[in-house]
């Protein structure tokens, strides 16, 4: 076909055109990057322009390679989980010093979007559990470049040194070459919506380096940024070294100060090739007994509860530090939970274990908010980190405390985000004590206990002794969002809900439900009534079995 000027020019014009609809649409893509947004104290992470809940499932340590990946996604499918966590390891993708392989990153994108899963990479760096396993051999073994800390003898430690130069330069150069590679193949995909930078950060044994360039520092006056986020424990010098301001803290909290900064320069760099959330894990310490320095309970100069402060003053490129659930004990789960949710600090459980235990934690940790958790462990390599974690880790034992309750949450995951980052929503968990616990809904109070049939009343005389099956042992969680006044998203397992006046009523008035309408969300968001429970399903009541549902509830006053 022969085209005259004008067609051509027409065709210029339209080229022109699309080009520039096409510029728009990348820019807006990028505009709507995986970010945090922060509304009154509460964050949501937001995914292609909406909140979005991370149902996540971490992979074993080595599942980073793609001839196990078809190991891995049957045991998301199976847990309903919408997001991976999975290694990107610095050795894996620089094994000789400047030639970078992104082969496995390649395979492991595809492969993500082909399930229809989000990824959280998580970088194995200079630290993993606190040591460099994960370094490259070019690294973990040249200590003359690459140092390690050493004690107050120059006996040298496991740890590489958060001092050593040309080993920041080099995680740095990896983690960008990483970025920026993401950058190019995922940019405008999205498939990527977080990074962890290195693994459980800190030291065990060491409280802190004493090398000469560690000492140096050790002996200058804490910055201004980390004396106005971090508070001593023990009120001290109101400025000067780490010593004269945090006392016997002072080598936590200054280890704690040359790790964040190291990891600050890593994610920095990073983020300015492409810029994701980005965030560091936690091994814990005792959150519920009475802070004390450290004396080798735990590993110093992690983002432990106490130091949050250190990392936010040294590290503001770490949106969050969370904290990796692996003590049972729901006093200590609780405790924790409740010292990392802080307005500066989102909640996010990067990391719990998937025995049968945690499966009531989901609620309690989504309740409270959270951007969302993920069970560590979880694919179908038949690796069990038992006592940590499950016994059990062939398929589907593995992932049947969690896959219920993923089920709901990601019927309505969005919309749960966006309850939770307008504080709506709260959940429980049952305790070691198994005891009844409230949660205070306005006007309203939601009695939440455990052990219950689904029929009438423990006090009862002759009430079986027998509990129901599944709750030997705690079991019970609730997560109710508030969506009205008077009425309510709720959703459990193995716990019964009583909802009343949070004050007494004057006589001859009372409360009763209106509606306890059974059903679920629609893609879109709408709600579906399947049924109506009345009678026998609300006398005593509203009953979560083993099998969550979605109840929407409205309560009404005569
Ligand atoms: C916590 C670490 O972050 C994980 O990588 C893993 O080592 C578990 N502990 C133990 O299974």
């Amino acid at each position: 076909m022969v085209k005259t000027i004008r067609d051509r020019l027409r065709c210029r014009r339209t080229a022109v055109l699309l080009a520039s609809a096409m510029a728009a649409q990348a820019a807006s893509a990028a505009g709507t990057a995986p970010h945090l947004e922060t509304r009154d104290g509460r964050t949501a992470l937001f995914v292609d322009g909406a909140p979005f809940l991370i149902l996540g499932a971490q992979a074993n340590n080595s599942s980073n390679y793609p001839a196990v990946l078809p190991r891995v996604w049957p045991a998301l499918e199976d847990m309903h989980a919408n997001t991976l966590e999975i290694p990107v390891a610095w050795e894996q993708i620089e094994p000789i010093e400047g030639r970078f392989d992104f082969g496995y990153v390649d395979t492991l994108l595809a492969q993500a979007r082909e399930h229809g899963k989000r990824l959280v990479l998580l970088w194995f760096g200079t630290w993993k559990n606190t040591g460099p396993s994960y370094a490259p051999e070019w690294v973990k073994f040249d200590n003359r470049r690459f140092p390690r800390m050493v004690d107050r003898d120059g006996k040298a430690s496991y740890c590489l040194s958060p001092f050593g130069e040309q080993t920041l330069a080099a995680d740095r150069k990896a983690f960008v070459a990483l970025m920026s590679h993401l950058a190019q193949v995922d940019g405008s995909r999205h498939t990527v919506i977080m990074m962890q930078v290195e693994n459980e950060v800190g030291t065990y044994g060491l409280v802190r380096d004493f090398g000469p360039k560690a000492q140096a520092a050790f002996d200058r006056p804490v910055p201004a940024e980390v004396l106005a986020r971090q508070p001593a424990p023990v009120k001290r010098a109101a400025s000067g070294t780490w010593r004269e301001v945090y006392g016997d803290y002072a080598d936590e909290y200054f280890h704690a100060w040359a790790i964040a900064s190291y990891i600050e320069q890593v994610a920095s760099a990073g983020r300015k090739v492409l810029d994701l959330p980005m965030y560091v894990n936690n091994a814990l310490r005792d959150a519920v007994e009475p802070l004390a320095p450290w004396h080798s309970n735990f590993a110093s100069g992690g983002p432990t509860y106490d130091v949050i402060g250190v990392y936010k003053a040294a590290a503001p490129h770490i949106d969050i530090a969370g904290p990796d659930l692996y003590n049972p004990a729901s006093a200590q789960i609780e405790a924790t939970l409740a010292r990392f949710q802080r307005p500066d600090n989102p909640l996010w459980v990067p990391e719990m274990s998937q025995a049968p235990g945690y499966g009531r934690i989901v609620y309690e940790v989504l309740g409270r908010g959270a951007l969302g958790i993920a069970p560590f462990g979880i694919d179908y390599t038949n690796y069990s980190n038992f006592p940590l974690g499950a016994k059990d880790a062939a398929r589907p034992a593995l992932v049947e405390p969690f896959a219920a309750s993923y089920a709901v949450f990601g019927s309505m995951g969005s919309l749960w985000a966006r309850w939770a980052l307008e504080g709506r929503t709260h959940g429980v968990g049952e305790g070691d004590d198994r005891q009844d616990q409230t949660i205070a809904l306005g006007p309203w109070s939601a009695t939440v206990s455990f052990q219950e049939w689904q029929f009438g009343e423990k006090s009862w005389p002759g009430h079986p002794t027998e509990v129901p099956p599944g709750t030997e042992k705690p079991s019970g969680g609730v997560a109710i969002a508030q969506v009205g006044p008077d009425e309510f998203v709720i959703t459990g397992q193995h716990a019964r809900v009583r909802i009343a006046p949070a004050q007494a009523m004057p006589p001859g008035h009372g409360a009763m439900f209106a509606r306890v309408e059974e059903g679920r969300f629609d893609p879109s968001g709408h709600w579906v009534m399947e049924r109506n429970w009345n009678g026998d399903q609300t006398d005593w009541g509203l009953n979560f079995t083993a099998a969550p549902v979605i109840l929407k509830v409205r309560m009404g006053r005569y």
